[in-house]
Parts: C-alpha cells; sequence; structure tokens
C-alpha cells in the first residue's frame, strides 16, 4: 500500500490563511462532561428540562400542515414563517418595529457571528471587544486576521469610558472599529447586565463613529426576576447594533438555530454573502409553530424557574464553603457565576484542586482578548444536576481552602 501523500505537513501547504490563523486544533466548543465528575464548566442547558415532547407536537403540526415548503430549499434569509414569527416577538419585545427585512434565520449564533464578521472584515480591520468575554467569538473574529482591541469592564459590565478613549484613539489615527462585539445581558463568562445608561452610551459611541455593534444575546431571555434593560439594538432604532440571538439556550444546542436582526442594508449584505442555501427549512418550521403556539415562552418560563433554582442552590453552597474565599456578583439571568478569589489564591491552582476531586469549572486566559488572565473562576450553574450542586459546591470549596492553606505557608 502507498504512503498516503495528505499527511498534516503537506496540508499546511495549501491551506487557506484563515485555516492557518486557526491551526489545526479542533476548537472545544463546549460538550458535556462524561464520567464521574460534577461539572460547573461548559454553557450548556439543564438536561431533563430539554423539550423533546414540544418538539415532536412542532414536527407533528408542520408535516401535517406545510410537508412541502418544509421539505424544500427555503433561501438563504432563512424560512419565512419563523422570519416572520421572529420579527412579531422581537417588535414586542424590544418595543420596536422589526421587519422580517431585518431578521435572518442561522445555524446558531456563532454561525450568524460568522456571518456577520464574513460580511465585514479583511485582515488588519479593527474590532473592539468586551473582555473578558466569549472564547468562541474571539476565535471567530480572529480568524478574520481582524486586530482584536480589548475593553476591559468593571463589576457592571463593559467600561464605556475606556471604549471612547479607544474609538477616539482610533478616529485620531484615520480608523474606525468596524464593529464592538458585546454580551450586554447575562454576559459570558461574567454574568453582569449592561446598565441602561451605559448602553446609552454604547450606542451614541456607535452613531458617533460610524461603528456597528454587534449584540450576542446567546442568554438574554433568561432572566429570573428582573427584565434586562433594552437591548442596544433597540436603543440604536434597529440602525447600528446587530442584535444575534439563538434557540441553543432557550429550546435546544442540538438544532443548530439562532437569528441576526439588525438594520436591512447589512442584513441583506449577509444573505448575499451566504452559501450555504440557508438554515434548516424544516428546522425552522418547526421552531416557528413553537413560537405560534406559546410553547416556547411557557418553556422559557419554566427554565427562568429552573435557573434560578441552581442559581440559589449554589449560592447556598458558596455561602457555607466558599464564602472565605472569594466574592461575586449576583447575575440577573443566565448561565455565570464569575467568582473573584481573594488576593493571594490563583484561579489556576484552584481549578486543579478542583479537578483533583473530580469537579470541573472554567478558568483562564482563553476567556480575555488580550490573553492575559484575571483571579476569577467561570462557575456555570446550569447544566450541572440539581442534586450534584451541594456535593460540587462542598468540594469546590475544600479546593480553595487548600490552595488557601498552601498560600498562607508559603
Ligand atoms: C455568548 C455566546 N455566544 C454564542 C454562543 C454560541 O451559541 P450557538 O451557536 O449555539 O447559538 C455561545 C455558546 O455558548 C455563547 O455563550
Amino acid at each position: 500500500m502507498t504512503e498516503p501523500y495528505w499527511t498534516p505537513e503537506h496540508l499546511e501547504e495549501v491551506v487557506s490563511a484563515r485555516a492557518r490563523i486557526l491551526g489545526p486544533a479542533v476548537w472545544a466548543a463546549a460538550a458535556p462532561d462524561r464520567g464521574p465528575v460534577i461539572s460547573f464548566s461548559g454553557g450548556l442547558p439543564d438536561i431533563p428540562s430539554l423539550p423533546g415532547e414540544l418538539l415532536v407536537r412542532a414536527t407533528k403540526w408542520v408535516v401535517e400542515n406545510d410537508e412541502k415548503e418544509a421539505l424544500e430549499y427555503n433561501g438563504t434569509f432563512g424560512p419565512r414563517p419563523l422570519r416572520e414569527a421572529i420579527a412579531e416577538r422581537s417588535s414586542a419585545i424590544e418595543g420596536i418595529p422589526v421587519s422580517v427585512d431585518q431578521v435572518m434565520v442561522v445555524s446558531g449564533s456563532a454561525h450568524g457571528i460568522g456571518v456577520m464578521c464574513e460580511t465585514l472584515l479583511d485582515p488588519g480591520d479593527v474590532v473592539l471587544v468586551e473582555s473578558p468575554n466569549f472564547p468562541g467569538s474571539m476565535r471567530t473574529i480572529r480568524s478574520f486576521g481582524a486586530v482584536q482591541i480589548p475593553v476591559a469592564m468593571d463589576e457592571l459590565g463593559m467600561r464605556v469610558d475606556l471604549l471612547e478613549e479607544e474609538m477616539k484613539k482610533l478616529a485620531d489615527q484615520g480608523k474606525r472599529a468596524k464593529f464592538l462585539y458585546c454580551i450586554p445581558t447575562h454576559q459570558n463568562p461574567a454574568g453582569c447586565t449592561l446598565p441602561m445608561d451605559r448602553r446609552e452610551r454604547i450606542v451614541e459611541l456607535a452613531r458617533e463613529y460610524n461603528t456597528f455593534v454587534l449584540e450576542d444575546d446567546a442568554y438574554g431571555e433568561l432572566w429570573f426576576e428582573k427584565t434586562p434593560p433594552p437591548s442596544l439594538f433597540a436603543l440604536s432604532g434597529g440602525d447600528h447594533a446587530v442584535k444575534i440571538s439563538s434557540f441553543s439556550k432557550i429550546l435546544a444546542t442540538g438544532l443548530r438555530l439562532g437569528w441576526t436582526m439588525g438594520p436591512v442594508s447589512l442584513t441583506a449584505r449577509m444573505a448575499a454573502l451566504r452559501y450555504d442555501m440557508g438554515s434548516s427549512s424544516f428546522l425552522g418550521r418547526v421552531v416557528a409553530r413553537a413560537m405560534r403556539s406559546g410553547e416556547l415562552d411557557d418553556h422559557i418560563r419554566e427554565l427562568r424557574r429552573i435557573y434560578l433554582r441552581k442559581l440559589e442552590r449554589v449560592e447556598d453552597g458558596i455561602r457555607r464553603y466558599c464564602a472565605d474565599y472569594c466574592t461575586y456578583t449576583r447575575p440577573d439571568g443566565g448561565f455565570f457565576l464569575w467568582l473573584m478569589l481573594r488576593p493571594g489564591m490563583n484561579s489556576r491552582d484552584v481549578q486543579m484542586a478542583a479537578n483533583a476531586r473530580n469537579v470541573i469549572i472554567g478558568q483562564g486566559p482563553q476567556f480575555f482578548a488580550d490573553g492575559v488572565s484575571t483571579n476569577h473562576l467561570r462557575l456555570a450553574f446550569s447544566y450541572v444536576a440539581m442534586e450534584d450542586i451541594e456535593e460540587g459546591m462542598h468540594r469546590l470549596g475544600e479546593a480553595m481552602a487548600e490552595v488557601a492553606a498552601k498560600g498562607a505557608g508559603k
């Protein structure tokens, strides 16, 4: 048998510049941790509440009522019934009229972010990125050869004074950022929700410097007790901000469905650039049916209750086992708690000590646009089984105690 020619080395000679920037490693998109571990690591939905029966009912309806269109190509803007349902529902949520022409259905928000990057970015372009941030999106932006300028956050969210400084600096050099990427609501990893005055300032700055805002709203609908302030998309009148949303966290990650809402002109350019023949017309109709029947909203209400209960149980564990070692600001929704360790304790050491006790928790430079991590741990409370939370927090507390004791002994 002849040796295969296409070894990784030969392949490296022909791959694209984008593939070369990213390298051969397949990105570890959040996947369930298997085995006897208690996982506070992935931003994954609660397993027992996955809506199988809801989807069976909606699928049956689609097959009985709309089979032909559901099984045909539907164009690159995505299936019209879902775009219409999203436009109607979003008009109510956003408090501004959202037209079908502003909505494009995509294969998950990660895909929507990729299409926006493809439409706007050339190598060397500048993107402002709230930092810390979701590593997957920063990786996508990086693959286009864009320069990412971090904008630091405090406990309330992105510091708009620093944003203004960076925008002004760019303008003084005759440049502008193509867009600002941020997660203003129930942020990943920091959990915080940006207050209204900062939102208004971001939109003002986007207008002043003619820059788009890419508002990633993967967790926006999962608020617990109070609705978040208006989106940047709504505050911009649907003009300077593109909001990217997902059915991943409110229905199921496996559907691979999300949507973008933005100016008609940009939405049309994004659709014009797509070469994937549009996202699934079948699944799009199934989700549209779940929206129209009211079942999606019922399900989201149930999820809010479940995630609040999980958060409360985690907070109880922090009070009992971890209070001497860390502080945090309570999130108003979403999946994440951002734990700040007390001075002298290292987050990597705590992560390792927790791993040794079969507890997994997020940490590290991948969350930061400049690759320099702070002393935080990201605790995802969404995926862990309710009945494992107490034990997991107990072990995390032991891990923290061990690291604190070693630090004291130095
Ligand atoms: C902030 C944020 N944006 C986007 C995504 C991608 O989600 P999806 O492509 O499943 O919609 C995730 C997934 O964890 C996320 O946390």
